[in-house]
């Protein structure tokens, strides 16, 4: 018998994933990643900062769904564990929290199944979000998502992976149809708003890599959230969405290069 090929992660092409770690400091990056880091980092006024700001983003609002006694979580497009993983997040404020990510990379399911071995009512699954019966028919997500409850349904730093020839909306539909009355959906998205030459440089170095990135204006965000209510204070740069009190973060908002926003269903 002829023996099976290994097929591992391309080491060789830079992948977005990764680069988005290095961004982040961590540690599942190879070189190729951190050139093209690099030279994004470079060709944005604030660098490291949108990445950042976008975690911080993530973090409350994460919270924020679960001061509202939302305690679990679908969170589509999860990438490489680090500081913070939604999990974390919620198991501290609720022990009982359920999460579900989902990822289509290799890097990122392998680590985050390393980083959840052991973490109780937790699962990785390995799926592209385009597929949701691939992402809501699997055991993992059947066995910990009550859809009758409130559920978090989380895009984070994800959806500028899909093209502009792309019906996002419908891409979503079959999780938005899920959703039960006081479920949320939390929304980042790259915008060229406001800094298109940076955009276009950035989107350039992106050509070198695994996935495209496809900007998205303010209203094209605001415009995914169709059915749900928006929290306040809508959808603004993610360093802006309800910033921590003791926040002493002094760089431009724009420099954050996303759109941020929660919606949720009443
Ligand atoms: C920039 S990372 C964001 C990670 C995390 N959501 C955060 O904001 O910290 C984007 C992740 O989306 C994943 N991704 C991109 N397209 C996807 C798709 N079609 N289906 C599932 N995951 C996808 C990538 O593999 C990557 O891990």
């Amino acid at each position: 018998m002829e023996p099976t090929p290994f097929v591992g992660p391309d080491l060789t092409t830079p992948n977005p994933t990764r680069i988005y770690d290095y961004s982040l400091g961590g540690a599942h990056n190879v070189a190729a990643d951190r050139t093209v880091g690099d030279a994004i980092i470079a060709a944005t006024r604030n660098g490291r900062q949108v990445a950042r700001a976008n975690r911080d983003f993530m973090r409350r609002a994460v919270r924020h769904c679960l001061t509202d006694g939302v305690t679990q979580f679908l969170d589509l497009g999860s990438g490489i564990p680090s500081v913070g993983n939604v999990h974390e997040i919620a198991k501290a404020a609720d022990p009982s929290s359920r999460v579900v990510y989902v990822d289509n990379e290799a890097v990122a399911v392998s680590q985050t199944r390393a980083v959840l071995a052991g973490v109780d009512r937790t699962a990785m699954v390995q799926a592209d979000l385009r597929n949701a019966a691939a992402v809501l028919e699997a055991a993992e997500t059947r066995g910990l998502i009550d859809f009758d409850r409130p559920v978090a349904l989380m895009t984070v730093a994800v959806l500028h992976y899909l093209g502009h020839e792309e019906d996002v909306l419908a891409v979503l539909a079959p999780y938005h149809r899920l959703l039960a009355p006081g479920s949320y959906f939390v929304v980042s998205h790259a915008t060229a708003d406001g800094r298109e030459e940076e955009a276009a440089a950035v989107a350039a170095r992106f050509e070198a890599t695994t996935h495209q990135i496809h900007y998205r204006s303010r209203t094209e965000v605001r415009e995914l959230f169709g059915g749900f209510s928006l929290v306040d204070p809508g959808v603004v740069w993610t360093s802006e969405w309800r910033p921590d009190d003791d926040s002493d973060d002094d760089t431009p908002p724009s420099d954050s290069a996303c759109w941020a926003g929660v919606g949720r269903l009443d």
